[in-house]
């Protein structure tokens, strides 16, 4: 009897110390888009890349389609470690880091190459530090696209934006950018715009291709117009508290398969945008493309927001950015 006591009590410590029996290590990756959009797509190719580099040690699961946590649910979930990674456009991280939405600001950035001076430079490494310091360990930045504004009408001119509900994100600057076009700005998750926009409850909105097209806008919105007025970009993050319980080989890992993913992810984003814009064009919306006078108009009209935020952003960081593109 005591002999097999000793050897139960011998299996016991045995199980508890096999790293067989420990399981994988689970890494949830929540996300709000479709898979077939360059975030959704980048999560895919992240996982595969640390689950096959782990040897099955490390386990990614990707949630997409706001199907575990919308954005605001995530960030709250990274800090306490009941989600490990996500990838929340700038816009949504306005009550952690208020100075994000320098991304929203109309008209900032020229085209790509500019975004990525802004993002690789100064100003890019200083906003991840501010983030660092919520409690939330900022991994990388993954492009989407330019956004392009939509309705059941055709908007050609900034009065033309006049007196319609335009769905937003949670940002102050795209809430002062509608105001200034008189329209009025209402908030929404990302996965509730489309009833929004079939029962009405908005008439209009901001997006770029990728998510316009994946999520069908086009079914009801009849005219996107090519304004190109704003970035939609993310930031991917960890959890403090998860990244710490990490051994310095799995963060090499896992640091490594990010710098891949975001490669990737920089690259599939102008892919998809071009792919997208043929398909929503077969779809049936009306693609509208401004000539420079028109486009001009709309940046004299939103450029004006500026200094509404030089404060909360910070002059400095605006600028900064702005010279980077000169
Ligand atoms: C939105 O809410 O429109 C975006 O943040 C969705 C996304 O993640 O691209």
């Amino acid at each position: 009897m005591r002999k097999f006591d000793f050897l139960v009590g011998l299996m016991i410590v045995l199980l508890a110390a096999s790293p067989v029996c420990a399981g994988p290590l689970v890494i949830k990756f929540a996300h709000v888009v479709a898979v077939d959009t360059p975030k959704g797509q980048a999560a895919e190719y992240f996982k595969k890349l640390v689950e096959e580099r782990s040897k099955g040690e490390i386990k990614v699961e990707v949630y997409p389609n706001a199907s575990l946590y919308d954005d605001r649910a995530a960030l709250e979930a990274i800090t306490m470690n009941a989600l490990q990674m996500a990838a929340p456009s700038f816009s949504k991280f306005t009550t952690f880091v208020p100075q994000l939405e320098l991304f929203d600001l109309p008209f900032l950035f020229n085209d790509n190459d500019h975004l990525h001076k802004v993002l690789n430079g100064d100003v890019g490494q200083k906003l991840l530090k501010m983030v660092e310091k919520k409690g939330i360990v900022g991994m990388a930045y993954w492009d989407n696209g330019f956004k392009q504004m939509s309705a059941n009408k055709p908007l050609i001119k900034p009065e033309d934006a006049a007196g319609l509900k335009f769905r937003i994100m949670s940002s102050k600057v795209l809430e002062a950018q509608f105001k200034a076009l008189n329209a009025n700005p209402q908030v929404l998750p990302f996965s509730e715009v489309y009833s929004a926009l079939q029962q009405g409850v908005v008439d209009a909105c901001e997006n770029p291709l990728s998510n316009f097209y994946t999520q069908k806008f086009y079914e009801v919105q009849k005219d996107l117009t090519m304004t190109n007025h704003g970035y939609l970009g993310y930031m991917v993050v960890a959890s403090k508290l998860f990244w710490k319980k990490l051994s310095d080989p799995q963060r090499e890992l896992i640091t490594q398969a990010m710098k891949e993913s975001t490669v990737y992810a920089n690259k599939l984003a102008v892919e998809l945008d071009e792919k997208y814009l043929g398909e929503i064009k077969t779809a049936g919306t009306t693609v509208i493309d401004l000539t420079q006078e028109q486009r001009q108009a709309w940046k004299d009209k939103l450029m004006a927001i500026y200094p509404e935020f030089y404060d909360s952003i910070g002059k400095d960081l605006i600028e900064g950015a702005l010279a980077a593109g000169k």
